[in-house]
């Protein structure tokens, strides 16, 4: 940075065990998100590493690390990040056909997931065309459809009012169970601490277990 080095983390240790899911708290601007996209391998760290399935991940190249993450790691964004010009069907089954497999084939499982966050009766809208809850929904679908291993999702209901985001909170921990998922949740929502099997709070670069 133009005043000198920011350093976010200071000597920041962390583990979830297969199964597991933790919830992240804390103020804004204390590196959360920074810690979800270093565990997602979508930032390089300066210092340290991560292992994902016992694979140090920065051991990878790009090529390698991007196949990681269409594969193992299923992403959710406070901002649903979905391509406006392509239908909710496309948007779920785009990581499908990334990950090599035919379009056909991709739109039919796409269309199995939609069903799963009950919204195939809107498969072929736009995300212009459906609620803030509906394209958190088929975030979450395309975040899933890879089956991956790893869910990490960002204050994944910041965007949302109370009740949806509630009904979104639910849908993700039910999907959790269900898929045997690994999932680290950062949110400001007091509800998911009860749902969560832990809760850190981070805090001047380092990560307190509280529960
Ligand atoms: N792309 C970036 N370049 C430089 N600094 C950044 C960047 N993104 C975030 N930061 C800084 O890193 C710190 C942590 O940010 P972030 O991880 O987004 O926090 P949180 O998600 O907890 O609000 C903040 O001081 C923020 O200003
Ligand atoms: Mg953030």
């Amino acid at each position: 940075m133009p005043k000198g080095v920011l350093r976010i983390f200071s000597g920041l240790h962390f583990e979830l065990e297969a199964g597991d899911i933790a919830a992240v708290m804390g103020a804004s601007g204390v590196g959360k998100t920074t810690l979800l996209n270093l565990l997602g391998a979508l930032d390089r760290p300066t210092e340290g590493t991560v292992y994902l399935d016992g694979e140090d991940l920065f051991a990878r190249d790009e090529m390698e690390l991007a196949r990681i993450r269409n594969r193992k790691i299923g992403f959710v964004f406070q901002f649903f990040h979905l391509l406006p010009e392509f239908t909710a069907l496309e948007n779920v089954s785009l990581p499908l056909m990334i990950s090599g497999l035919d379009r056909l084939e991709a739109l039919k499982k796409g269309l199995d997931i939609l069903r799963e966050v009950f919204l195939e009766d809107k498969a072929h809208c736009r995300p212009a065309q459906l609620s803030a809850g509906e394209q958190q929904r088929v975030a979450i679908a395309r975040a899933l459809i890879n089956e991956p291993k790893l869910l990490l999702a960002d204050e994944p209901t910041g965007n949302l009012d109370w009740k949806t985001g509630e009904l979104i909170l639910r849908l993700l921990l039910d999907l959790h169970k269900r898929k045997g998922l690994s999932s680290i949740l950062v949110t400001h929502n007091d509800k998911v601490a009860q749902f969560c099997r832990k809760l850190y709070v981070m805090e001047r670069g380092e990560l307190k277990l509280l529960a």
